[in-house]
């Protein structure tokens, strides 16, 4: 038999192995033995050398084709084998998609939001709207306006965040002296700004954080929570800001609690009170919950002095007003009876899904 004969059976035995190759281990075997380096393929070309001048080239070209051939028979019998191992996998594998997802954890609000949320939808309720105000407020809206003298202790740098304008040196600055600029010590300065920006009758919530020069312990947090309330209209007494706190205190910590007025001073309210709510624990007996007294100090109220509305350009002559201030971590913490306040701004998850 010529080489040439040798080499078109060659090539009829190849592709008939490649295209009857059942599985990957019967195409590998193909592959070795039409392709691999001891395969006749190989031999014949080996002996390339021994043809004569003449015959050579067309052997050559002849076993080139070959290799071209196999190679693409190879290539399209291990496409076929792979899609079919596909076909079965998806054919013979089990989906059940009744099976429950894998549960991802979710976020949740965090207990000061929570409050915050629940207060403010109390008051929401009785018609009142929010206000907001810059937590870096200037010394007039946090302190002047709201009746401190000007030696007020509070305004002194011990008790109080002052903001250095950073600034470049020389470069405008446009607003109060930089030294004027402090962390807010309490949302009563959205009261002047409400005033400032808007006509009597005022009914406002304004939940917003406040900031003290205070050491983190378990009753205080240099960073916490204020809810404040303001109310302007004409003929508003102090029984209207008492019966409306004792009306979202009991929606607050339940039906069942007593408040309490307690003469107190603020220099922005006159007359001035704070109010206690009876102790959930003893429920007035006194316990070391409430140390003995049977009451539970919760907020700062009372009725708008009228040098505050004059600064916030509210005529006293026809308007009246309350205002109210209350704590949202130490509702909080007298809710959840938490024994350290510094709980709720850890961050410590096994603290905060508890709720
Ligand atoms: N701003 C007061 C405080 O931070 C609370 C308060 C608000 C008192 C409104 C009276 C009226 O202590």
């Amino acid at each position: 038999m010529s080489i040439t004969d040798e080499l078109q059976e060659l090539h009829e035995q190849g592709l008939a192995a490649f295209s009857q190759a059942k599985g990957l281990e019967a195409l590998e075997a193909a592959r070795v033995a039409y392709l691999g380096k001891k395969s006749s393929l190989t031999t014949a070309l080996r002996g390339l050398g021994q043809l004569s001048a003449e015959e050579r080239p067309k052997v050559g070209q002849l076993a080139n084709e070959l290799r071209t051939d196999f190679e693409a028979a190879y290539a399209t019998c291990k496409n076929a084998l792979a899609q079919a191992a596909l076909s079965e996998r998806i054919a013979s594998g089990r989906l059940d998609v009744s099976l429950p997802g894998r549960a991802r954890p979710l976020g949740t609000q965090h207990l000061i939001s929570a409050i915050v949320d629940e207060i403010s939808e109390i008051f929401f309720g009785l018609g009142y709207t929010l206000a907001e105000g810059p937590e870096v407020e200037d010394e007039f809206h946090n302190f002047t306006a709201l009746n401190h003298s000007p030696m007020h202790p509070a305004r002194s740098a011990s008790d109080t965040f002052y903001v250095r304008d950073l600034s470049e040196e020389g470069a405008a600055f446009d607003g109060p002296e930089p030294s004027e600029l402090l962390m807010r010590t309490h949302t009563s300065p959205v009261q002047i700004r409400t005033m400032l920006a808007h006509k009597p009758p005022l009914y406002i919530i304004s939940p917003g954080k406040v900031y003290r020069r205070d050491i983190a312990d378990p009753t205080h947090l240099p960073q916490f929570t204020q809810i404040e309330g303001l109310a302007i209209d004409e003929d508003l007494t102090f029984a209207d800001l008492k019966g409306t706190l004792d009306y979202a205190v009991k929606r607050i910590f339940g039906e069942d609690r007593q408040t309490r007025f307690r003469p107190h001073f603020f220099p922005f309210t006159e007359p001035s009170a704070e109010v206690d709510v009876s102790c959930g624990i003893c429920h007035g007996a006194g316990c070391r919950f409430c140390a003995g007294t049977g009451w539970i100090e919760i907020l700062g109220c009372g009725m708008v002095d009228p040098n505050v509305l004059v600064n916030a350009g509210v005529d006293p002559q026809r308007y009246q007003g309350f205002a109210f201030g209350m704590g949202a971590d130490r509702i909080a913490a007298l809710r959840y009876d938490l024994p350290d306040i510094r709980l709720l701004i850890e961050g410590d998850m096994r603290f905060l899904r508890q709720f």
